[in-house]
């Protein structure tokens, strides 16, 4: 029996057979058997031109070029870990990935659909369909600075990082609705993957391509969906100053002591650079007179504190204008609603945050607070080209 396990084995194939068909032809001139032997070899040398047969990447060069999303000082560290460091090349297949419809059951949606990137990557909705049509009990999350959140991901914090989150919307029956070896095999077998991914990461063969490769390139992606570039980082930086409204809305915004505005509290909540604690409370969106009564119980059920209940986390504010509607279920519909839930005092609950009560802004006040909130958009990542959608 002959054993092929490499290409060396093909090639070696192939000399015994040239060889064979010249001895039979010395030895018998029987030119029937001798067309025979000289058919097959063409047979066996044209299935080692078809790279599908072994799957050989190691002719596409791979230099991987590290990327640097230039974090200014005054912000925190990127949640990159030390088995995925930002390539370009990692970066270009999490964007293939990111807005390619092969993600998905049916070929009709991608992680796009439901993260535009002239939305702050939210999709728009108060809650999300899948590719089945099937709503889903929440609404998108802007993916705006995602590389920053280090106490989980999703509304509820259950995701620990953005490796093992890529992983779960493709599988999700109200999202993507696939399953994995399908699309490895997909990718495996596709005209450009392959050599996206040995680009990206190295790999020596087709077989290789997995799904834990992918998400980490979809993680590379999503770290450099980077706001950071706004006017209040120009202020934060002394290049720019803020105008008298806005002064006015920060300072709201920050609680200033001994100014004469009142207290707007968001800055416990939503903390100052990336305008978010990265920490879960009940900000009085759901009426419940027990614990255990919470539409969605959010924090409580990873957890399994029953305190936790009704609780979720403090989404970024920053780019906030462009993702309403707005919360986990999408009920407000725009900043003025936001703002005038927050001058209420919420749904009750047992574990409503005391931080959530009339706060007595008037309407220049909160004239004043949308202003210092236009400070955190910065749109300028949507010109980074390796956050395009491919053509
Ligand atoms: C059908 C719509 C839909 C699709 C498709 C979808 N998402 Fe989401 N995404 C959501 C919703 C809804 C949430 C919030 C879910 C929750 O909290 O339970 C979310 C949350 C996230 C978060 C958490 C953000 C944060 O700040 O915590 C990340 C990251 C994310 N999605 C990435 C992706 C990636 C990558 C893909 C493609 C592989 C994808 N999504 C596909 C709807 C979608
Ligand atoms: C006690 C903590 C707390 C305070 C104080 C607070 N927030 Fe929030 N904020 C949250 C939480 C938690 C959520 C998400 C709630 C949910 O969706 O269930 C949220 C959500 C939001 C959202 C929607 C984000 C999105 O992506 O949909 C906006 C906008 C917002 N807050 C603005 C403000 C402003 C402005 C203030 C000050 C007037 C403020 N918040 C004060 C905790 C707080």
């Amino acid at each position: 029996m002959i054993l092929i396990k490499n290409n060396d084995d093909f090639t070696s194939l192939q000399t015994k057979l040239v060889n064979l068909t010249l001895i039979v032809w010395m030895s018998t001139k029987n030119l029937g058997f001798v067309f025979f032997l000289l058919a097959f070899t063409l047979l066996v040398a044209s299935c080692d031109d078809d790279p599908d047969v072994d799957g050989d990447l190691t002719s596409i060069p791979y230099s991987p070029v590290s990327y640097d999303p230039n974090i200014p000082s005054y912000l925190p560290k990127l949640t990159t870990p030390a088995d995925n460091p930002l390539t370009v090349d990692g970066i270009n297949l999490g964007r293939h990935l990111f807005y390619d419809n092969i993600l998905s059951g049916n070929g009709t949606m991608s992680c796009a659909s439901c993260h535009h990137p002239d939305k702050s990557f939210t999709d728009g909705l108060p809650v999300s369909f899948g590719i089945d049509g099937i709503g889903g009990r929440r609404s998108s999350m802007s993916l705006v600075n995602v590389g920053f959140t280090k106490n989980g991901l999703f509304w509820d914090g259950r995701s620990p990082t953005l490796e093992t989150q890529a992983l779960l919307p493709v599988t999700d029956p109200i999202e993507l609705h696939a399953n994995w070896p399908d699309i490895e095999n997909k990718l495996r077998n596709h005209e450009d993957y392959p050599t996206l991914f040995r680009k990206a990461f190295g790999i020596k063969n087709k077989s290789e391509i997995t799904k834990e490769l992918a998400a980490k390139s979809l993680a590379q992606f999503q770290r450099i969906i980077l706001s950071i570039n706004s006017k209040y980082d120009r202020v934060v930086q002394g290049k720019e100053k803020f105008d008298d409204l806005e002064l006015i809305g920060f300072s709201l915004f920050i609680d200033l002591e001994g100014s004469d505005l009142p207290d707007a509290e968001c800055h416990h909540c939503h903390t100052l650079d990336l305008a978010t604690a990265d920490a879960f409370f009940n900000n009085g969106l759901q009426a419940s007179s027990d614990l255990n009564g919470f539409k969605d119980a959010g924090r409580g059920a990873v957890t399994g504190h029953l305190a936790d209940n009704g609780k979720m986390r403090a989404p970024t504010l920053r780019n906030i204008m462009f993702s309403a509607p707005y919360m986990h279920d999408g009920s407000l519909k725009s900043i003025d609603e936001v703002l005038n839930h927050y001058n209420g005092h919420g749904k009750s609950s047992p574990n409503k945050d005391p931080l959530i009560r009339n706060l007595e802004l008037t309407p220049f006040h909160k004239e004043a607070l949308v202003a210092f909130l236009n400070t955190l958009t910065d749109t300028s990542y949507l010109q980074n080209p390796l956050l395009k959608k491919p053509n």
